[in-house]
């Protein structure tokens, strides 16, 4: 099945979000557990995997339409050096993702694929329930002071 080059681009351009979401992720929560806060490193390490999942989606639906699974470096990942830091750095990297879905979701629709279009709006979905989560993590941070947020962490 042939598609618009201007949906494969958008596919692979979310597909380099997903695979550094990915690397990100499970970075953020093998330093989470180092440093002891089991809670946080159980979430990101979910976030990870429901990243590799989302990718290999991507990747399959690339695939149906004759394209190639090319993503590109989105530049080198490194954890945030605390906690407060490693959310600020998720905080970015899912709003750039969300401001690239909406506009990838316009151009499929332009083009009348609607499979894709489906895919990328139910990513955007989970992505605006990340930032969320994100939001309500860092609200709770300054309403309960940095020393009782870590210690809501440690289990
Ligand atoms: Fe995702
Ligand atoms: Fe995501």
């Amino acid at each position: 099945m042939k598609a618009d080059p201007k949906v494969l681009a958008a596919l692979n351009e979310y597909l380099s979000y997903e695979l550094t979401g990915h690397r990100q992720y499970l970075i953020h929560a093998a330093m989470c557990r180092h440093w002891g806060l089991q809670r946080m490193a159980r979430i990101q390490e979910a976030y990870s995997a429901e990243e590799t999942q989302h990718a290999a989606r991507i990747i399959d639906r690339i695939l149906l339409l004759d394209g190639q699974a090319t993503p590109r470096e989105l530049g080198p990942v490194a954890g945030g050096a605390t906690l407060a830091a490693q959310l600020a750095r998720d905080h970015d990297l899912v709003g750039r993702a969300i401001v690239h879905l909406r506009a990838a979701i316009g151009d499929c629709e332009d083009s009348g694929d609607f499979v894709s279009r489906d895919l990328l709006r139910e990513m955007l979905d989970d992505e605006e329930h990340h930032l969320h989560w994100l939001d309500t993590e860092t609200r709770l941070a300054g309403q309960l002071g940095e020393q009782n947020y870590l210690q809501s962490q440690l289990g």
